[in-house]
């Protein structure tokens, strides 16, 4: 990790919006209902392209939303669906989100053990887990990544690598994306689409 990652990491511990009221997880399962549509009944998204949100870093969903809003990272799905959204919807909706069952994504990706070996030696020699944690669960502004969907992995990390998404602060993820190959994508979004389930 380069000096600029840690400081980063550092930032990214700061709460997304202020924190004048607590959140409320029965208010953002209710405001959440427009969201599942897309993002599956439970937050598991069975659709291409979207993620699962379940379980999800409470932080990091916030600082999504945050994102979207502002368009700072610009979606035309999500664009339009939250640009009235208040701090406080933020926090319900991160909240409840977060509360939900972390459950592994539904998809059709059928294990390659030799594919999901390579993407383990790159996770390991970029040190991804340094952010993301050992298990891949994240740890507040860093995403869980373990069992989200692997198209959806495979588009975050290229939009992070052409900087379509542009990452938080400065940069962390562009730079850790940076050298990865198209193969080395698909490899390392392949690992950890399906890493086993983790009890907790
Ligand atoms: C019309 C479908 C649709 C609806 C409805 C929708 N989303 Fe999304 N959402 C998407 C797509 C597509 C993405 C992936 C965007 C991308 O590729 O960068 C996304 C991404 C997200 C992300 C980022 C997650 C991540 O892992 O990076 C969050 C958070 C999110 N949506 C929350 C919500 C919330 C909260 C609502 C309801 C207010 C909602 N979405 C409604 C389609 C939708
Ligand atoms: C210095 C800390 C750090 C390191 C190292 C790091 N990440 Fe991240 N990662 C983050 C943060 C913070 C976010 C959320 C960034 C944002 O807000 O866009 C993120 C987001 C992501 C996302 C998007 C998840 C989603 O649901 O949208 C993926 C995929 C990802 N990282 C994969 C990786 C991989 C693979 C590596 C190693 C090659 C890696 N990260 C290394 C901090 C890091």
């Amino acid at each position: 990790m380069t000096l600029r990652m840690i400081t980063l990491a550092a930032i990214l511990s700061l709460p997304a919006v202020s924190c004048l009221a607590a959140a409320d997880i029965a208010a953002g399962q209710e405001k959440a209902k427009p969201c599942l549509v897309c993002h599956g009944e439970h937050g598991v998204s069975s659709m291409p392209g979207i993620p699962s949100l379940a379980g999800q870093q409470d932080q990091f969903l916030q600082w999504q939303l945050v994102f979207f809003r502002t368009g700072r990272r610009p979606n035309p799905m999500m664009a339009p669906l939250i640009a009235n959204i208040t701090d406080q919807d933020i926090r319900d909706l991160g909240a409840y989100f977060h509360s939900l069952p972390y459950t592994t994504a539904i998809s059709d990706d059928s294990p390659n053990p030799e594919m999901a070996e390579k993407g383990k030696l790159i996770v390991e020699q970029h040190h991804c887990a340094a952010c993301h944690k050992n298990d891949f669960r994240g740890e507040r502004a860093a995403a869980a990544l373990a069992d989200q969907r692997q198209d959806y992995l495979v588009k975050a990390l290229t939009d992070y690598r052409s900087a379509a998404r542009p990452s938080t602060g400065v940069a962390a993820m562009s730079e850790a994306a940076s050298g990865l190959t198209d193969d080395d994508i698909v490899a390392v979004s392949h690992y950890l689409a399906t890493l086993p389930p983790v009890k907790k």
